[in-house]
């Protein structure tokens, strides 16, 4: 079977690689892919978001079977565009990314079907907003206000106002559309969850649903949960948070229904759903719907998986994922994100990485790339996350020990990382 998976990151590189272990596929392409994925896949130079260029290049290529990792293209259509070639594909159509990409078409789903979240109000009026974060800060009592700019925006626009005049300047500032653009068109508000956040994964057919594991992931730029938010520093599974009745209870509040809902209301999902969840004493709330797999989560989730992946995939589209089952490792996978400093915000790009070589024999451990590209035989960094050296064990102590091992042997002034992933694990 010939596989295209669309994308270039660090999770397309994860997916590539556990792809290209299958006996299923016998040719894997990645496009635009990066300088690692061309280890393990023939990468063509077609933009991510670019979905006639996608689909084109799968005609042409005799694919068949397209992988799509990132959501912005999912929430644009290009499962649809993919389907419509009738080329068959793993992830939701438009329709059903509007889990992700809609806050309001989640909030409004979770109300219909009894999921929990938070309280929330969607607003487009600056006036009514206000007078809404008055009366909600009277109410709980100064606990910090969120306010969500109601469209994608690359994971950053959320802000979890401490004051009442910071909430009300995030929303001028998103309804003005100075922030996130047309995302910012209509805000979200809503009430603050205390508790730690984990992320749950899960295939869907439209139909039936087959958990994956839990990951959490570290969303600050640096240690100690402090900086500014990022796309994720550092992840690790398992979890010990989400143990066995923790996941089983978040798979029946908050995915099972959310699954049966989508079918119910005529937008089956098909595809890799992402819960992040809130997890406090009363138990686990939605914080949101990705409707891909996280990066880096995906890093870590291939590192555990003992089963060929690429039957599940396409059982996303075709059905019958009730009768599959996937064997995961009981060791702990954790990966530490290596980024450009600056990130997330202005970096430059073109600085040489050494070291790769010697780092990539550490027992236990795979370097992933995120963003790179060759020049000249050298190895370049090209992005604000640059690398992601992942490693498995049969301890978290010791997976965290061999992940900076390896992290010690890459020779890159100008990157740099959290040194405390899995913190809250490692004791
Ligand atoms: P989201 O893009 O909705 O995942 O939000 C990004 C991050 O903001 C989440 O991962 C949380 O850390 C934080 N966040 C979002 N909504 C809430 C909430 N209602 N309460 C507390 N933290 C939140
Ligand atoms: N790591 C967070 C995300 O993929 O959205």
């Amino acid at each position: 079977m010939r596989i295209l998976v669309v994308g270039g990151g660090g999770r397309e590189h994860a997916l590539c690689w556990a792809i290209s272990a299958s006996p299923l596929c016998t040719k894997l392409y990645c496009a635009p892919g990066n300088a690692g994925i061309a280890r393990v896949a023939e990468c063509v130079a077609v933009g991510a978001e670019d979905i006639p260029g996608q689909v084109a290049l799968a005609q042409r290529l005799q694919i068949d079977f397209v992988v799509i990792g990132p959501d912005a293209p999912l929430v644009a259509g290009m499962a649809d565009g993919f389907a419509a070639a009738g080329i068959k594909v793993f992830g939701p159509s438009k329709a059903a990314a509007q889990l992700e990409g809609s806050k309001s078409f989640t909030k409004e789903l979770c109300s219909r079907h009894n999921i929990p979240t938070a309280a929330y109000e969607r607003f487009t009026d600056l006036d009514k907003a206000i007078a809404y974060i008055k009366a909600a800060h009277l109410k709980t009592g100064g606990a910090p206000i969120v306010v969500k700019a109601d469209g994608l925006a690359a994971g950053k626009g959320v802000i979890v106002a401490e004051t009442v005049d910071q909430a009300i300047d995030a929303v001028r500032d998103m309804l003005a559309g100075n922030r996130f653009g047309t995302a910012g068109a209509s805000v979200v508000i809503e009430e603050f969850m205390a508790g730690e956040e984990v992320s749950l994964f899960a295939l869907c057919d439209g139909e039936d649903v087959l958990p994956l594991v839990g990951v959490q992931d570290h969303k600050r730029a640096f240690d100690g949960d402090k900086g500014p938010n990022t796309g994720g520093m550092g992840a690790y599974s398992p979890v010990p948070l989400l143990d066995q009745a923790m996941f089983d209870r978040a798979m029946r509040e908050i995915v099972l229904p959310t699954v049966r809902g989508m079918k119910a209301e005529g937008l089956p999902f098909k595809g890799v759903l992402y819960a992040g969840l809130m997890i406090d004493k009363n138990g686990p709330r939605l914080v949101e719907y990705n409707c891909r797999f996280g990066d880096p989560e995906c890093q870590v989730l291939m590192m555990r998986l003992k089963s060929d992946i690429v039957p599940a995939l396409i059982a996303c589209a075709d059905g019958g994922l009730k009768h599959l089952d996937l064997r995961w490792s009981d060791q702990t996978a954790l990966t530490v994100i290596l980024a450009t400093r600056g990130y997330p915000d202005a970096y430059k790009n073109g600085s040489e990485i050494r070291g790769l070589a010697e780092a990539g024999k550490v027992e236990g451990v795979e370097i992933f790339h995120a963003g790179t590209k060759v020049e000249g035989g050298r190895t370049l960094a090209n992005g604000g996350r640059v690398l992601n050296v992942t490693a498995i064990a049969p301890t978290v102590e010791e997976a965290r020990a061999r992940a900076y091992r390896a992290v010690d042997l890459i020779d890159w002034p100008e990157g740099f990382c959290r040194r405390d992933i899995a913190w809250r694990a490692v004791k």
